[in-house]
């Protein structure tokens, strides 16, 4: 079933022909909604709750039911894959996520492939669900090669960014070999979660910022063949967190990016690119008279541009108020200047 609502699609096509901007956040659906937390409440481990399709599609509408938003976002995580390649994952109030084992402590860990996609069946599950319930059109994500040996590489969010450089450099074998098995799993998963009803992809390349030159060799290349593989049709988002997108755009064919908090979104709209992204999530602490300014601004700017998406530049946060993206999003989306 195609979605009524297109106008993001349309957007990310470059073919926005309505006066209006469309709207969706990164992690809209999460703990700054009460609604979130009464789900939440009834699961001790993140997993358990993330493998039962009925709670994603519960969670992926909770935004949707409040706001103005133009598209869905499969409720899942970045980090199902390495836990369906046996690297066990527990999310660690305060610290985010544990992985049992990693690279830093055993520099022979061998990732499991075997199986992994039928493991991951309760994410198409969940697509499949949702977009039965949705008139948005639905995006699926991945976490990206580089980001992904990121988390195997630590067995948590990364600290000490000079351990992986070297290990890239020493072993860039053995980086290698695992970012290309990462690649094909990546691949299938989000052929499977296109297949279940995903309308386009969006890649979170989230610690991509953690290289410099090294960019495109050990990350970007990587995005390239996934991009490569995807269908015409099913247009790929590209986040990068900490890297200014613009030094690297002969690098890719990629065609849209959601830009973080420190890029500008001038230095790309009048490109054959679609923009979305750079709002910082911290701006939703500022008064309301602030906010609506905020949105008046972004609308008078944005709103007759065929190839831009409202979005975050980082996930919202748990200490946001839904009151204050209601009125902003009330004012942004409406017609009226
Ligand atoms: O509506 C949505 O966008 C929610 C779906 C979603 C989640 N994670 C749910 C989640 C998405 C798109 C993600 C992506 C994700 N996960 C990224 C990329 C985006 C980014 O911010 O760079 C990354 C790096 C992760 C890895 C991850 N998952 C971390 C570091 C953490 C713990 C820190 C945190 O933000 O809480 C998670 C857990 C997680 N994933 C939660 C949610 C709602 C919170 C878990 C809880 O409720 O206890």
């Amino acid at each position: 079933m195609t979605s009524q609502n297109k106008i993001f699609l349309e957007a990310l096509k470059r073919e926005n022909n309505q006066a209006r901007v469309p709207i969706w956040l990164l992690r809209q659906a999460g703990r700054y909604l009460p609604e979130y937390m009464e789900v939440r409440k009834n699961y001790s481990d993140f997993f358990e709750m993330i493998k039962k399709p009925e709670v994603c599609n519960e969670l992926t509408l909770q935004p949707l039911r409040r706001f103005p938003l133009d598209a869905a976002i499969t409720f899942t995580d970045i980090l199902t894959i390495p836990d369906a390649m046996n690297l066990s994952v527990e999310f660690i109030a305060g610290k985010g996520p544990v992985f049992e084992n990693s690279i830093l402590k055993d520099r022979s860990l061998r990732l499991s492939s075997k199986q992994a996609i039928q493991k991951l069946d309760y994410v198409f599950e969940a697509t499949k669900m949702i977009k039965s319930n949705i008139n948005v059109p639905l995006i699926g994500f991945t976490g990206s090669p580089w980001t992904l040996l990121v988390y195997m590489f630590y067995g948590q969010s990364p600290s000490d960014k000079s351990l992986i450089k070297s290990f890239i450099q020493s072993d860039s074998n053995i980086a290698h070999s695992h970012l290309k098995e990462l690649t094909v799993i990546i691949q299938e998963y989000i052929a499977e979660q296109v297949k279940a009803g995903a309308e386009c992809i969006q890649i979170f390349d989230s610690w991509g910022g953690m290289l410099e030159e090294e960019y495109s060799e050990f990350s970007l290349s990587y995005i390239n063949q996934i991009a490569e593989q995807l269908p015409n049709d099913i247009p790929l988002i590209l986040y990068t967190r900490g890297k200014i997108l613009a030094d690297f755009l002969e690098d890719t064919k990629i065609k849209c990016f959601n830009l973080d908090c420190a890029d500008v979104v001038d230095n790309y709209i009048d490109k054959d690119l679609t923009i979305q992204g750079n709002f910082d999530p911290k701006d939703f602490h500022l008064s309301d008279a602030e906010l609506i300014e905020k949105a008046k601004g972004i609308k008078a700017k944005f709103f007759n541009r065929a190839n831009y998406v409202f979005n975050l530049g980082s996930g919202i946060t748990p200490d946001i108020k839904p009151e204050k993206v209601d009125l902003f999003l009330a004012e942004l989306s409406g017609f009226s200047s």
